[in-house]
């Protein structure tokens, strides 16, 4: 046991080692007992995630159960609607802290309690470097809430009441009344934004017990799922099973495959990459299209449909979902059981609710999956997820109106003099990982409000930034390189043509080669861009990779295992 090199010796630094540690605890707990620790992302700042020591309390007996030792571990989190100026800033931030914790301490294996957007990716990609025994309980996501007798979406119905409220069809007091309609419960956003995506993401990888990502929030059956991943933590560490063995190339085609069918979030894409890196798994942003371009899209969730999270559960959850595109995922990827993900996928698994889960035979839409553009305009990478889009701007030309920063964008968009019509193209740039700095979700700018007023509800949108995985429309994102890393988004001017061809997978700057050229040589200022001095915000900006592959620091890819050789006393 890897903890025995801390409680297992005889000598001053053994003493050293326990003492503290006794508080309570019995002789039994320093011989040789896995100690589990639960990497708990609780906090009153991260409102999705401050129900998380209820499910470390279930952890915990079930730890002891099995006769491991638990302990509850505060590692840092991410509210990701508190966080300024982005909680992806602070992604990478988590992931280096809770490595170190991991490795520095007496720890055998993980239990990863994640639920707001960036706590799951941080804690996978933390526990891929430390590659020590883990396993993930999505902290699940709140109840339904609904406004007048509808459902409303957390998140999503935020941008959509927003918008009428612009057009003019809300009244601002309605659209303030429905906010404490809206979240009526504990857990993660209810949409199939970041949060429930990444739940999922984590099972498709094998990283959760089968059948436990998409269990609401306040819902009985996550304690009792928490106790049995407390109870699995244990065997886990006897079976030293690691991250690197259930992660592999094989599992993040699973992950890939269950994110088109589910209609996930854009942002897994940066998430899956970073884990990816971490592990040394050669994944790239063509696999994304690759792999789920000929996935059907299954769920009819918002943002791109109708229901929510508490409904795919009872409609037969994740696992259903996966069970009509079986034949589609890699039967050797295993999970944290040992036990093939496919092998879960029984003939027992079955869509309760069609509604909700359409079958193989009748899916929503053929073709879902995230399509990753290339072109003049983003030489490494863009990407568009065309189940949130208009089908009628996927193949679009028109003239771009630049903004240089959301600021800028904010201030003019609403102009009635802006030159803009339901043909133009907006671009918004200065978002990427360094010039914002931290790669915030702004990529789906508001429709100016003469557009709105005229019935417009969409328009392509172009950016280096990202966007919220409860949002929705015709919007290129993840740009690569950015702006502020020398992209050519940087020399689009006012007026310029673009041109989107989402079938052919092709974003073009009908600006002929020469002109760019000499654009490049003197190109304009774009005076939002970050330049910190110091802490955290200088060192992100120095050290962060692009979107295409996964944002995450230069020095943080690859692992350093579980290993510390020197003593501390
Ligand atoms: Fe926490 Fe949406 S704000 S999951
Ligand atoms: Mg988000």
């Amino acid at each position: 046991m890897r903890s025995d090199s801390w409680y297992g010796q005889g000598s001053r630094d053994g003493y050293i080692h326990r003492a503290w540690m006794r508080r309570g605890l019995p002789d039994s707990a320093f011989t040789g007992r896995p100690q589990i620790a639960i990497a708990n992302t609780a906090s009153d700042l991260a409102p999705c995630n401050s129900h998380f020591d209820q499910l470390a309390a279930s952890v915990k007996n079930g730890v002891y159960e099995a006769g491991g030792i638990p302990l509850n571990l505060p590692v840092m989190s991410l509210g990701e609607s508190l966080v300024r100026p982005t909680a992806m800033l602070w992604r990478n931030l988590a992931a280096m802290s809770m490595e170190e914790l991991f490795r520095a301490n007496p720890i055998d294996g993980l239990v990863l309690l994640g639920g707001c957007d960036k706590t799951i990716p941080a804690l996978l990609m933390a526990a891929a470097s430390v590659d020590l025994p883990a396993v993930v309980i999505p902290g699940g996501p709140m109840l339904n809430g609904t406004f007048r007798g509808r459902p409303m979406g957390c998140g999503t119905d935020v941008w959509k009441l927003s918008e009428e409220v612009r057009a003019g069809t809300l009244s601002e007091q309605d659209f303030l009344r429905s906010e404490s309609s809206m979240i009526r419960s504990r857990g993660h956003c209810n949409t199939m934004g970041t949060a429930s995506t990444m739940a999922i993401m984590a099972e498709a990888l094998g990283m959760t017990l089968p059948g436990l990502a998409g269990t609401p929030a306040p819902d009985s059956r996550l304690l009792e799922s928490s106790h049995q991943t407390g109870r699995w933590a244990v065997q886990l560490v006897q079976a030293d099973r690691r991250p690197s063995q259930v992660i592999t190339k094989a599992s993040f085609h699973n992950a890939i495959v269950a994110l088109a069918a589910i209609g996930g979030s854009t942002n897994a894409v940066v998430h899956l990459l970073a884990i990816a890196g971490r592990l040394g798994v050669d994944l790239d942003l063509q696999d994304f299209d690759r792999i789920g371009k000929d996935v059907p899209l299954l769920t009819n969730l918002q943002p791109a449909g109708e229901y929510l999270m508490e409904d795919l559960f009872r409609a037969g959850g994740p696992l259903a979902v996966l069970r009509q595109v079986r034949d589609l995922l890699d039967p050797s990827a295993i999970t944290v059981t040992g036990e093939p993900l496919v092998s879960y996928l029984t003939d027992e698994v079955q869509i309760w609710d069609k509604r909700v889960i359409s079958s193989r035979e009748q899916p929503l839409q053929g073709h879902a999956g995230i399509a990753v553009l290339q072109g003049n305009l983003a030489p490494d990478g863009a990407i568009i997820k065309p189940a949130a889009a208009t089908p009628g701007l996927l193949v679009h030309r028109g003239r771009a109106v630049v903004f240089d920063s959301v600021e800028d964008c904010r201030a003019r968009l609403d102009d009635p003099d802006l030159e803009v019509d339901a043909d133009s193209v907006l671009v918004l740039r200065g978002c990427g990982p360094k010039g914002y700095p931290g790669m915030p979700e702004v990529a789906n700018m508001p429709i100016p409000q003469k557009l709105l007023r005229q019935g417009v509800r969409d328009l392509v949108r172009i950016c280096d930034g990202r966007m919220s995985g409860t949002a929705y429309g015709t919007v290129v994102l993840h740009v690569a390189p950015e702006a502020a890393a020398g992209g050519p988004l940087a020399l689009v001017r006012d007026g310029d043509l673009i041109e989107l061809d989402v079938p052919n997978r092709s974003l073009q700057l009908l600006v002929d080669a020469d002109e760019l050229r000499r654009r490049s040589a003197e190109p304009e200022m774009i005076n939002s861009l970050a330049h910190p001095l110091r802490g955290w915000e200088k060192l992100y900006v120095d050290h962060v990779g692009q979107a295409d592959t996964g944002v995450d620091l230069d020095f943080l890819t690859g692992g350093s295992g579980a290993e510390v050789g020197r003593e501390s006393h």
